[in-house]
Protein backbone atom coordinates (compact mmCIF):
# COMPACT_ATOMS: atom_id res chain seq x y z
CA UNK A 1 0.00 0.00 0.00
CA UNK A 2 1.23 3.48 -0.96
CA UNK A 3 2.12 5.83 1.74
CA UNK A 4 2.44 9.37 1.35
CA UNK A 5 6.02 10.59 1.88
CA UNK A 6 5.97 14.46 2.69
CA UNK A 7 9.75 14.93 1.78
CA UNK A 8 9.47 13.17 -1.78
CA UNK A 9 9.65 16.28 -3.60
CA UNK A 10 11.23 15.68 -7.34
CA UNK A 11 12.91 18.61 -9.03
CA UNK A 12 9.93 20.26 -10.93
CA UNK A 13 12.11 22.49 -12.86
CA UNK A 14 11.68 22.00 -16.79
CA UNK A 15 8.68 19.48 -16.43
CA UNK A 16 6.08 21.27 -17.93
CA UNK A 17 4.71 22.56 -14.84
CA UNK A 18 3.26 26.08 -15.08
CA UNK A 19 3.90 26.61 -11.48
CA UNK A 20 7.51 26.10 -12.03
CA UNK A 21 8.20 27.42 -15.55
CA UNK A 22 10.51 30.18 -15.57
CA UNK A 23 9.03 32.34 -18.34
CA UNK A 24 5.44 32.46 -16.26
CA UNK A 25 7.34 33.28 -13.01
CA UNK A 26 8.66 36.15 -13.94
CA UNK A 27 5.34 37.03 -15.84
CA UNK A 28 3.49 36.91 -12.28
CA UNK A 29 6.22 38.26 -9.76
CA UNK A 30 9.15 39.82 -12.25
CA UNK A 31 11.38 37.00 -11.14
CA UNK A 32 12.06 33.85 -13.30
CA UNK A 33 14.09 31.82 -10.52
CA UNK A 34 11.83 33.11 -7.77
CA UNK A 35 10.57 30.09 -5.63
CA UNK A 36 6.78 29.03 -6.77
CA UNK A 37 4.03 28.46 -4.14
CA UNK A 38 1.19 30.20 -6.66
CA UNK A 39 -0.78 28.10 -8.62
CA UNK A 40 -3.11 25.25 -6.86
CA UNK A 41 -1.30 21.76 -7.66
CA UNK A 42 0.89 20.08 -5.48
CA UNK A 43 4.45 19.14 -5.27
CA UNK A 44 4.22 15.48 -4.53
CA UNK A 45 4.16 12.54 -6.90
CA UNK A 46 0.49 10.97 -7.08
CA UNK A 47 -0.06 7.74 -4.87
CA UNK A 48 2.17 4.68 -5.86
CA UNK A 49 -0.97 3.30 -7.24
CA UNK A 50 -2.29 5.71 -9.68
CA UNK A 51 1.53 5.60 -10.80
CA UNK A 52 1.50 2.13 -11.45
CA UNK A 53 -1.92 1.88 -12.55
CA UNK A 54 -0.65 4.74 -15.46
CA UNK A 55 2.45 2.46 -16.30
CA UNK A 56 0.53 -0.70 -16.61
CA UNK A 57 -1.90 1.04 -19.02
CA UNK A 58 0.86 2.92 -20.98
CA UNK A 59 2.63 -0.31 -21.37
CA UNK A 60 -0.65 -2.05 -23.30
CA UNK A 61 0.45 0.24 -26.07
CA UNK A 62 -2.69 0.43 -27.76
CA UNK A 63 -5.25 3.94 -26.76
CA UNK A 64 -8.22 3.17 -28.46
CA UNK A 65 -11.83 5.04 -27.69
CA UNK A 66 -13.42 3.87 -24.26
CA UNK A 67 -16.78 3.34 -23.36
CA UNK A 68 -17.32 1.43 -20.05
CA UNK A 69 -17.66 3.73 -17.01
CA UNK A 70 -19.30 1.60 -14.69
CA UNK A 71 -16.22 1.00 -12.66
CA UNK A 72 -15.12 4.29 -11.98
CA UNK A 73 -18.88 5.09 -11.03
CA UNK A 74 -18.69 2.51 -8.72
CA UNK A 75 -15.60 3.64 -7.13
CA UNK A 76 -16.51 7.20 -6.58
CA UNK A 77 -20.19 6.41 -5.11
CA UNK A 78 -17.85 3.91 -2.64
CA UNK A 79 -15.74 6.82 -2.14
CA UNK A 80 -18.60 9.79 -1.44
CA UNK A 81 -19.89 7.51 0.79
CA UNK A 82 -16.53 6.16 2.69
CA UNK A 83 -15.48 9.65 2.77
CA UNK A 84 -17.91 11.85 3.66
CA UNK A 85 -21.17 9.61 4.57
CA UNK A 86 -22.78 11.08 1.37
CA UNK A 87 -24.82 7.80 -0.38
CA UNK A 88 -24.50 8.80 -4.50
CA UNK A 89 -25.31 6.58 -7.15
CA UNK A 90 -24.02 5.43 -10.51
CA UNK A 91 -27.40 7.04 -12.46
CA UNK A 92 -26.39 10.79 -11.05
CA UNK A 93 -22.82 11.21 -12.44
CA UNK A 94 -21.44 12.79 -15.24
CA UNK A 95 -17.90 13.00 -16.26
CA UNK A 96 -16.40 16.17 -17.35
CA UNK A 97 -13.01 17.51 -18.08
CA UNK A 98 -12.46 19.50 -15.11
CA UNK A 99 -14.43 21.59 -13.12
CA UNK A 100 -14.27 25.10 -14.61
CA UNK A 101 -15.89 23.40 -17.98
CA UNK A 102 -18.37 21.69 -15.96
CA UNK A 103 -19.67 25.19 -14.16
CA UNK A 104 -19.42 26.59 -17.88
CA UNK A 105 -21.69 24.13 -19.05
CA UNK A 106 -23.80 24.17 -16.03
CA UNK A 107 -24.37 27.92 -16.43
CA UNK A 108 -25.36 27.05 -20.33
CA UNK A 109 -27.74 24.66 -19.35
CA UNK A 110 -29.35 25.73 -16.08
CA UNK A 111 -29.56 30.13 -16.54
CA UNK A 112 -30.09 32.00 -19.41
CA UNK A 113 -28.23 35.22 -20.89
CA UNK A 114 -28.74 38.05 -17.89
CA UNK A 115 -29.44 36.17 -15.37
CA UNK A 116 -27.47 36.97 -12.15
CA UNK A 117 -24.99 34.40 -10.51
CA UNK A 118 -23.87 34.69 -7.10
CA UNK A 119 -20.57 34.00 -5.54
CA UNK A 120 -19.16 34.40 -2.25
CA UNK A 121 -16.35 36.85 -2.35
CA UNK A 122 -13.19 37.16 -2.24
CA UNK A 123 -13.55 33.95 -5.10
CA UNK A 124 -11.65 31.71 -7.66
CA UNK A 125 -11.31 34.22 -10.56
CA UNK A 126 -12.34 31.75 -12.76
CA UNK A 127 -16.13 31.78 -11.36
CA UNK A 128 -15.88 34.99 -12.47
CA UNK A 129 -15.25 34.57 -16.18
CA UNK A 130 -17.42 31.44 -16.72
CA UNK A 131 -20.08 33.68 -15.26
CA UNK A 132 -18.99 37.00 -17.46
CA UNK A 133 -18.17 34.59 -20.60
CA UNK A 134 -21.53 33.21 -20.84
CA UNK A 135 -22.93 36.49 -20.78
CA UNK A 136 -24.34 35.94 -17.07
CA UNK A 137 -24.17 38.80 -14.43
CA UNK A 138 -21.57 38.42 -11.29
CA UNK A 139 -23.56 38.98 -8.03
CA UNK A 140 -20.84 39.22 -5.49
CA UNK A 141 -21.78 38.02 -1.90
CA UNK A 142 -18.35 39.68 0.15
CA UNK A 143 -17.74 37.22 3.08
CA UNK A 144 -17.16 38.73 6.32
CA UNK A 145 -14.02 38.53 7.28
CA UNK A 146 -13.16 39.53 11.30
CA UNK A 147 -9.64 38.70 12.78
CA UNK A 148 -8.62 36.51 10.47
CA UNK A 149 -11.76 34.20 9.99
CA UNK A 150 -14.13 34.86 6.89
CA UNK A 151 -17.84 33.65 7.38
CA UNK A 152 -21.09 33.81 5.16
CA UNK A 153 -23.47 37.25 4.85
CA UNK A 154 -26.67 35.57 5.35
CA UNK A 155 -28.67 38.80 5.10
CA UNK A 156 -26.65 40.13 2.10
CA UNK A 157 -26.98 37.02 -0.22
CA UNK A 158 -30.58 36.83 1.08
CA UNK A 159 -30.84 40.69 -0.82
CA UNK A 160 -29.28 39.43 -3.95
CA UNK A 161 -31.31 35.81 -3.70
CA UNK A 162 -34.64 38.30 -3.38
CA UNK A 163 -33.49 39.51 -6.96
CA UNK A 164 -35.78 37.71 -9.80
CA UNK A 165 -33.09 37.45 -11.95
CA UNK A 166 -30.96 35.13 -9.75
CA UNK A 167 -31.11 32.04 -11.04
CA UNK A 168 -28.08 30.12 -9.57
CA UNK A 169 -25.07 30.86 -7.08
CA UNK A 170 -21.63 29.43 -7.80
CA UNK A 171 -21.18 27.86 -3.72
CA UNK A 172 -17.20 26.70 -3.59
CA UNK A 173 -17.34 24.42 0.04
CA UNK A 174 -14.64 24.00 1.35
CA UNK A 175 -13.78 27.80 0.19
CA UNK A 176 -10.92 28.91 -2.00
CA UNK A 177 -9.39 31.18 -0.98
CA UNK A 178 -10.33 30.99 2.59
CA UNK A 179 -10.03 27.25 3.17
CA UNK A 180 -13.14 27.71 5.19
CA UNK A 181 -15.26 24.37 5.59
CA UNK A 182 -18.73 25.47 6.00
CA UNK A 183 -20.86 24.01 9.18
CA UNK A 184 -23.58 22.57 9.09
CA UNK A 185 -25.78 25.51 10.50
CA UNK A 186 -24.36 27.82 7.58
CA UNK A 187 -25.18 25.17 4.81
CA UNK A 188 -28.93 25.19 6.45
CA UNK A 189 -29.25 28.79 6.35
CA UNK A 190 -27.65 28.81 2.26
CA UNK A 191 -30.04 25.92 1.58
CA UNK A 192 -32.86 27.86 3.56
CA UNK A 193 -32.45 30.59 1.71
CA UNK A 194 -31.75 28.61 -1.95
CA UNK A 195 -35.05 26.86 -1.40
CA UNK A 196 -37.27 29.92 -0.63
CA UNK A 197 -35.94 31.96 -3.14
CA UNK A 198 -35.51 29.49 -5.72
CA UNK A 199 -32.22 29.39 -6.46
CA UNK A 200 -30.09 26.64 -8.25
CA UNK A 201 -26.97 25.83 -6.03
CA UNK A 202 -23.93 24.56 -7.78
CA UNK A 203 -21.52 23.27 -4.76
CA UNK A 204 -17.80 22.90 -6.09
CA UNK A 205 -16.47 20.72 -3.63
CA UNK A 206 -12.71 20.14 -5.66
CA UNK A 207 -10.70 20.67 -1.99
CA UNK A 208 -13.33 18.60 -0.06
CA UNK A 209 -11.46 15.39 0.19
CA UNK A 210 -8.72 17.54 1.84
CA UNK A 211 -10.67 18.19 4.94
CA UNK A 212 -8.69 18.68 8.62
CA UNK A 213 -9.82 16.03 11.27
CA UNK A 214 -10.87 18.51 13.63
CA UNK A 215 -13.79 19.65 11.03
CA UNK A 216 -16.23 17.70 8.96
CA UNK A 217 -17.09 18.20 5.41
CA UNK A 218 -20.78 18.06 4.46
CA UNK A 219 -21.97 17.47 0.86
CA UNK A 220 -24.13 20.30 0.53
CA UNK A 221 -26.31 17.71 -1.46
CA UNK A 222 -26.49 15.52 1.60
CA UNK A 223 -27.71 18.01 3.89
CA UNK A 224 -31.25 17.28 3.30
CA UNK A 225 -33.85 15.57 0.69
CA UNK A 226 -35.00 18.84 -0.29
CA UNK A 227 -31.29 19.92 -0.60
CA UNK A 228 -30.56 16.98 -2.95
CA UNK A 229 -32.72 18.24 -6.05
CA UNK A 230 -31.84 21.86 -6.48
CA UNK A 231 -28.65 21.15 -6.45
CA UNK A 232 -25.53 19.95 -7.96
CA UNK A 233 -22.10 18.95 -6.57
CA UNK A 234 -18.46 19.12 -8.30
CA UNK A 235 -15.77 16.70 -7.21
CA UNK A 236 -13.25 15.34 -8.45
CA UNK A 237 -9.94 13.14 -7.63
CA UNK A 238 -7.65 15.99 -9.32
CA UNK A 239 -6.49 18.22 -6.19
CA UNK A 240 -6.66 15.83 -4.06
CA UNK A 241 -4.26 13.13 -5.48
CA UNK A 242 -2.36 15.90 -7.11
CA UNK A 243 -3.45 14.83 -10.89
CA UNK A 244 -5.43 17.89 -12.06
CA UNK A 245 -3.35 18.08 -15.25
CA UNK A 246 -5.51 14.88 -16.23
CA UNK A 247 -8.79 17.01 -16.24
CA UNK A 248 -11.49 14.49 -14.55
CA UNK A 249 -14.32 15.52 -11.79
CA UNK A 250 -17.22 13.90 -11.29
CA UNK A 251 -20.31 16.22 -11.68
CA UNK A 252 -23.40 14.44 -9.36
CA UNK A 253 -27.05 15.78 -10.26
CA UNK A 254 -29.39 13.92 -7.89
CA UNK A 255 -32.42 15.18 -10.21
CA UNK A 256 -33.02 12.85 -13.14
CA UNK A 257 -34.64 15.18 -15.69
CA UNK A 258 -31.39 18.01 -14.65
CA UNK A 259 -29.01 14.82 -14.89
CA UNK A 260 -30.43 14.55 -18.48
CA UNK A 261 -30.23 17.81 -19.77
CA UNK A 262 -26.85 17.91 -18.52
CA UNK A 263 -25.39 15.21 -19.66
CA UNK A 264 -27.19 15.41 -23.37
CA UNK A 265 -25.17 19.01 -23.41
CA UNK A 266 -22.10 17.26 -23.08
CA UNK A 267 -22.77 14.62 -25.82
CA UNK A 268 -23.39 17.68 -27.62
CA UNK A 269 -19.84 18.78 -27.37
CA UNK A 270 -18.84 15.39 -26.94
CA UNK A 271 -17.11 16.07 -24.12
CA UNK A 272 -18.99 13.50 -22.20
CA UNK A 273 -15.97 11.02 -22.58
CA UNK A 274 -12.78 10.96 -20.40
CA UNK A 275 -9.64 10.07 -22.00
CA UNK A 276 -8.16 6.77 -21.62
CA UNK A 277 -5.62 7.70 -18.96
CA UNK A 278 -7.64 9.83 -16.95
CA UNK A 279 -9.55 7.11 -16.01
CA UNK A 280 -7.37 4.87 -15.09
CA UNK A 281 -5.98 7.60 -12.76
CA UNK A 282 -9.26 8.08 -11.35
CA UNK A 283 -10.02 4.69 -10.78
CA UNK A 284 -6.31 4.01 -9.33
CA UNK A 285 -7.09 7.08 -6.99
CA UNK A 286 -10.41 5.92 -5.56
CA UNK A 287 -9.75 2.56 -5.35
CA UNK A 288 -6.04 2.75 -3.38
CA UNK A 289 -5.41 6.28 -2.34
CA UNK A 290 -7.55 6.44 1.07
CA UNK A 291 -4.30 5.88 3.00
CA UNK A 292 -2.27 7.66 1.00
CA UNK A 293 -4.59 10.92 1.17
CA UNK A 294 -4.80 10.35 5.12
CA UNK A 295 -1.24 10.97 5.19
CA UNK A 296 -1.42 14.07 3.04
CA UNK A 297 -3.90 15.56 5.73
CA UNK A 298 -1.71 14.58 8.32
CA UNK A 299 0.97 16.53 6.67
CA UNK A 300 -1.20 19.65 5.57
CA UNK A 301 -2.26 20.24 9.41
CA UNK A 302 1.57 20.02 10.09
CA UNK A 303 2.22 22.69 7.75
CA UNK A 304 -0.66 25.24 8.59
CA UNK A 305 0.45 24.98 12.06
CA UNK A 306 3.99 25.94 11.03
CA UNK A 307 2.74 29.02 9.13
CA UNK A 308 0.66 30.21 11.86
CA UNK A 309 3.13 29.64 14.45
CA UNK A 310 5.99 30.95 12.13
CA UNK A 311 4.01 34.17 11.09
CA UNK A 312 3.19 34.93 14.35
CA UNK A 313 6.28 34.54 15.60
CA UNK A 314 7.54 37.19 13.38
CA UNK A 315 5.21 39.77 13.12
CA UNK A 316 1.80 41.14 14.41
CA UNK A 317 0.81 43.19 10.83
CA UNK A 318 0.52 40.16 8.35
CA UNK A 319 -2.80 38.08 10.08
CA UNK A 320 -2.64 34.25 8.71
CA UNK A 321 -6.56 33.21 8.06
CA UNK A 322 -6.31 29.37 8.76
CA UNK A 323 -8.01 26.84 6.42
CA UNK A 324 -9.82 24.44 7.36
CA UNK A 325 -8.98 22.20 4.38
CA UNK A 326 -6.51 21.46 1.38
CA UNK A 327 -2.82 23.30 0.66
CA UNK A 328 -3.80 26.95 0.40
CA UNK A 329 -3.02 29.68 2.74
CA UNK A 330 -4.32 33.22 2.45
CA UNK A 331 -2.40 35.89 4.02
CA UNK A 332 -3.67 39.24 4.89
CA UNK A 333 -1.05 41.81 4.41
CA UNK A 334 -2.62 44.92 4.28
CA UNK A 335 -0.42 46.76 6.98
CA UNK A 336 2.97 45.89 4.92
CA UNK A 337 1.25 47.13 2.17
CA UNK A 338 0.41 50.66 3.47
CA UNK A 339 3.96 51.09 3.36
CA UNK A 340 4.82 50.03 -0.20
CA UNK A 341 6.29 53.26 -2.25
CA UNK A 342 4.13 54.87 -4.90
CA UNK A 343 3.66 52.02 -7.75
CA UNK A 344 4.93 49.63 -6.25
CA UNK A 345 3.51 45.92 -5.82
CA UNK A 346 3.58 43.56 -3.14
CA UNK A 347 3.69 40.06 -5.21
CA UNK A 348 6.58 41.98 -7.67
CA UNK A 349 8.68 43.03 -4.45
CA UNK A 350 8.26 40.01 -2.39
CA UNK A 351 9.31 38.10 -6.04
CA UNK A 352 11.69 40.55 -7.14
CA UNK A 353 13.46 41.54 -3.66
CA UNK A 354 12.90 37.96 -1.68
CA UNK A 355 12.75 35.35 -4.57
CA UNK A 356 9.18 33.83 -3.38
CA UNK A 357 5.86 33.67 -6.27
CA UNK A 358 2.28 33.74 -4.22
CA UNK A 359 -0.91 34.35 -5.74
CA UNK A 360 -1.50 38.44 -5.62
CA UNK A 361 -4.98 38.74 -3.80
CA UNK A 362 -7.00 40.86 -6.08
CA UNK A 363 -6.73 37.53 -8.33
CA UNK A 364 -9.32 36.70 -6.02
CA UNK A 365 -11.72 39.78 -6.67
CA UNK A 366 -11.66 43.15 -5.07
CA UNK A 367 -11.85 41.69 -1.72
CA UNK A 368 -8.59 39.84 -1.72
CA UNK A 369 -6.59 43.04 -2.39
CA UNK A 370 -3.98 43.51 0.26
CA UNK A 371 -3.94 39.18 0.81
CA UNK A 372 -1.48 36.84 -0.47
CA UNK A 373 -2.66 33.86 -0.94
CA UNK A 374 0.21 30.73 -0.46
CA UNK A 375 0.24 27.11 -1.86
CA UNK A 376 2.32 25.24 0.90
CA UNK A 377 1.19 21.58 -1.02
CA UNK A 378 5.18 20.81 -0.87
CA UNK A 379 7.65 19.70 1.72
CA UNK A 380 8.52 21.39 4.92
CA UNK A 381 11.96 22.07 3.90
CA UNK A 382 10.64 24.12 0.78
CA UNK A 383 7.82 25.69 2.78
CA UNK A 384 10.59 26.37 5.34
CA UNK A 385 12.99 28.76 2.93
CA UNK A 386 9.51 30.33 1.12
CA UNK A 387 8.62 31.28 4.56
CA UNK A 388 12.31 33.32 5.64
CA UNK A 389 12.10 34.38 2.67
CA UNK A 390 8.67 36.62 2.78
CA UNK A 391 9.21 37.15 6.41
CA UNK A 392 12.82 38.72 5.45
CA UNK A 393 11.36 40.60 2.63
CA UNK A 394 8.77 42.08 4.49
CA UNK A 395 10.64 43.01 6.93
CA UNK A 396 12.87 45.32 4.49
CA UNK A 397 9.30 47.04 2.99
C1 LIG B 1 -12.53 26.05 -6.15
C2 LIG B 1 -11.86 25.54 -7.38
N1 LIG B 1 -12.63 25.08 -8.40
C3 LIG B 1 -12.08 24.61 -9.53
C4 LIG B 1 -10.71 24.57 -9.69
C5 LIG B 1 -10.12 24.07 -10.98
O1 LIG B 1 -10.76 22.93 -11.40
P1 LIG B 1 -10.40 22.25 -12.80
O2 LIG B 1 -8.92 22.31 -12.96
O3 LIG B 1 -10.91 20.86 -12.61
O4 LIG B 1 -11.12 22.99 -13.84
C6 LIG B 1 -9.89 25.04 -8.66
C7 LIG B 1 -8.44 25.04 -8.83
O5 LIG B 1 -7.69 25.59 -8.07
C8 LIG B 1 -10.48 25.52 -7.48
O6 LIG B 1 -9.75 25.97 -6.46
Amino acid sequence: MGHFDPCNIPDRRGSDSVKWDRSVLKQICGNPDALPFWVADMDFPSPPEVIEALHERVSHGVFGYIQDMSEVYELFTRWTWSRHRWPTEAAQLCITPGIISALSCLVNVFTREGDRIIIQTPAYRPFFSVIRENRRVVAENPLRYQAGRYTLDLDHLESLMKAPSAAMMIFCSPHNPSGRVWTRAELEEVDALAKRYHVLVISDEIHADMSYRHVRHIPYSSLSESAAPRSVTCMAPSKTFNIPGEHFSCIVIPDAGMKKRFASYLKRFSINTPTILSRVAAEAAYRHGAPWLDGLIAHLEDQTSYIDRTLSEASREILYVKPEASFIAFIDCREVEKRLNPGEDLVQVLGTKGGIALHRGSWFGRDGSGFVRMNFGTSRALLQEGLVRFIETVRTI
